[in-house]
């Protein structure tokens, strides 16, 4: 049995999005949500176990992770001690080149590669569907992170026993059209950290928002279309579709009681870039998370453009060019 691992993963970008959970526990999601994994800023992890020691030690590039992340990870390995029966502790290094809290889901790369490389130590034989339902209980978007390309994460059984609802509520890769070869560009508007948790706001959103359950009805049918555009390659219905849905999901959010919002000035002058783009004939698109990052969808023969159209609009801010990248796996050695 193996006594270390270490894994590789990279962040995914929702083009249907995730926003609240059925159970907070199990990370169950309200709604189907969908997303394509990019091949920048992966995490890589490494879990040893330590025999003899009394707790888990985990860094983050090299110094001791936050106390929250810490808490967090801590949770997860007993879960995965637990499916192991082993109680032996573990050291955990984390090398993240992700901005952290900077609305790029850390979180999704992170525990992806936690949950591939953690299964490997304690010595749990996990197939993809498997380690994906595992990565969803340390965060759910982290869930999609485990395959490459583009990913659908399925919310679930309803109204059956929880361990029931655990066992559907997992991600599986989804096809997408050669022809569709797409780019998303980055916009790190404010790497800063944010001011709302996501866990924070879906929760507010879900209690206090009118606006929720009409959107999440609207999503359950983007997902409909938003397949349909993948499997066509159509680069403008994708990107139609992944704005109107990751600005619906904002306007959910701008109608919680207290309103939750991510959007900042320079957010909104990327948004404008973007229509300008549009009207000039070039297909870009927008969508965003929890944080004030603007992600452009557009064609891969595009981006070079894109990203200065962008760059102009957010000055002396970074900007990132992305493609589909490969799902989480382990690494030799
Ligand atoms: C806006 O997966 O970070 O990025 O499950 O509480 O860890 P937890 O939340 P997280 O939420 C991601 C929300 C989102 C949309 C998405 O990725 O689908």
């Amino acid at each position: 049995q193996a006594q270390a691992a270490t894994a590789l993963a990279h962040p995914n970008i929702a083009l249907i999005k995730y926003w609240g959970k059925s159970d907070e526990r199990l990370f169950l999601p309200r709604t189907d949500s969908l997303s394509m994994t990019l091949d920048i800023f992966p995490t890589t992890t490494r879990v040893a176990l330590a025999p003899g020691a009394g707790h888990d030690s985990v860094t983050f590039n090299g110094a001791p992770a936050p106390a929250e992340a810490h808490r967090r990870i801590v949770a997860f390995l007993e879960l995965v001690r637990e499916r192991a029966a082993r109680e032996v502790r573990a050291v955990v290094d984390t090398v993240n080149t992700v901005p952290t809290g900077a609305g790029l889901a850390s979180s999704a790369s992170g525990f992806a590669a936690l949950a591939v490389a953690a299964a490997a130590a304690y010595g749990l034989d996990l197939d993809a569907t498997a380690l994906s339902r595992l990565a969803r209980r340390g965060s759910g978007s982290a869930s999609r992170s485990v395959f490459g390309g583009f990913a659908v994460w399925h919310a679930g059984l309803r109204g059956g026993t929880p361990a029931q609802a655990d066992l559907s509520s997992y991600a599986e890769a989804v096809h997408a059209s050669a022809r569709l070869d797409p780019a998303l560009v980055v916009a790190v508007v404010d790497a800063g950290a944010k001011t709302v948790s996501s866990r924070e706001a879906m929760r507010r959103t879900v209690a206090t928002s009118p606006l929720y359950e009409p959107w999440a009805r609207s999503s359950a049918a983007d997902l409909a279309d938003m397949r349909t555009a993948l499997d066509a390659g159509d680069l403008d219905a994708v990107g139609e579709i992944a704005e109107r849905n990751a600005l619906g999901m904002h306007a959910t959010m701008l109608a919680a009681r207290p309103a939750v919002r991510y959007m900042s000035p320079a957010s909104l002058r990327v948004l404008d870039a973007v229509l300008q783009l549009r009207r000039d004939g070039t297909a870009a698109y927008v969508t965003m998370d929890a944080g004030p990052n603007v992600k452009v969808l557009c064609r891969s023969k595009d981006a070079d453009r894109v990203a200065a159209a962008v760059r102009d609009a957010a000055p002396g801010r970074p900007v990132h060019i992305a493609r589909p990248g490969p799902g989480a796996r382990l690494l030799p050695g």
